[in-house]
């Protein structure tokens, strides 16, 4: 094998509903019409095929995202940046005390493989993972074709920032109608008058009129990149669809109407605060933390990052706090 080989994805052949199984590891899953079915040494676990795959949909197109993705409060992933976690029970204090948790560490490339084939198998046409379920058919029934170019679209990442000459587009009707939610967001850009020669310097975008026109949900993308530094804009409506146990402190901006937060303790699941953002709101998230959020209206919200790849390691050592700043 060579590192660019494809690794092997263990599938079976389809089975009664049409869908095949999948195992890596000592993990197996198996989707019926309603259901997603997952197996371990020592457990099983079931989950709607609705929420299983919204949340598959997230780890494959986030490349398993920042510390760990809960698929819900027994199933899921860390990524330690190369590797990742699959675990089962393991931040749940019930399987921990009952000795059911079990974990297994892949290669990256491994589980990524495993993942994007289960996700294609198993989404079926007008299905969309991504879209509130306002806007999609429904992922119930046996299996009726599939949805490649939904699950395997590609994710806004600018280098430096969206507009910028070379680097992501600003969105317009023809590309990105604006979502039925935001009808009544102004449209216009700024005016940027750049001295000759620093017209690839000096740029702007209106960043509501850019968001106003994403059709997916729960899927912060990259508009602008400085150093570390990510700005990660969204629109919500509905629920996140999973709960994201964070390896580093994230700040949250309220751009526009209102998301409640849950808030637990990252390793246990113990709830810890319950907060609700309206617009205008700014908040951090601590690095021990999961949270999920609940988006009644469609919602703008900015999530930023710092993806310096020492922070996992500076938290867990304790040289940095959990929290951005101590008042
Ligand atoms: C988060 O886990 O911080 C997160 C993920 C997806 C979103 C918003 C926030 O759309
Ligand atoms: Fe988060």
């Amino acid at each position: 094998m060579t590192d660019t080989a494809i690794p092997a994805v263990h599938a079976s052949e389809p089975n009664a509903e049409g869908y095949r199984e999948f195992t890596i590891g000592g993990f197996h899953f198996r989707r019926d019409e309603f259901f997603a079915h997952v197996t371990w040494p020592t457990g099983t676990h079931v989950m709607s095929i609705d929420g299983f795959l919204r949340a598959l949909q997230r780890d494959v197109a986030w490349d398993f995202f920042y510390g760990t993705v809960n698929f819900d409060g027994v199933f899921g992933t860390v990524n330690h940046y190369g590797t990742v976690d699959m675990f089962a029970g393991r931040y749940n204090d019930s399987y921990r005390k009952a000795e059911l948790d079990h974990f297994e560490n892949f290669p990256t490339p491994e589980i990524r493989a495993t993942f994007e084939a289960m996700l294609d198998d198993w989404t079926i046409n007008g299905f969309d993972p991504f879209a509130s379920p306002a806007e999609t058919a429904k992922p119930f029934g046996v299996k009726t074709g599939s949805n490649t170019a939904a699950v395997t679209r590609r994710r806004v990442t600018a280098s430096r920032m969206v507009g910028v000459p070379g680097d992501e587009a600003i969105r317009t009707d023809a590309t990105h109608p604006i979502n039925r939610m935001f009808a009544d967001v102004p449209q216009d850009e700024p005016d940027v008058d750049a001295e000759p020669g620093f017209e690839d310097e000096v740029c702007a975008f209106n960043l509501f009129a850019y968001l106003s026109r994403s059709d997916v949900t729960w899927n912060p993308s990259v508009v602008s990149q400085c150093k570390a530094s990510l700005y990660c804009p969204t629109t919500e409506e509905y629920i996140l669809p999973i709960i994201h146990g964070n390896d580093r402190v994230e700040w949250f901006v309220q751009m526009s109407d209102q998301i409640i937060w849950d808030v637990q303790d990252r390793d246990t699941g113990a709830v810890r605060a319950k907060v609700t953002m309206k617009a205008g709101d700014v908040a951090a998230m601590p690095g021990d933390i999961r949270h999920q959020g609940y988006s009644p209206k469609r919602s703008m919200l900015l999530v930023w990052e710092n993806a310096s790849p020492e922070l996992p390691e500076l938290i867990r050592s304790g040289k940095t706090s959990v929290y951005p700043v101590d008042f």
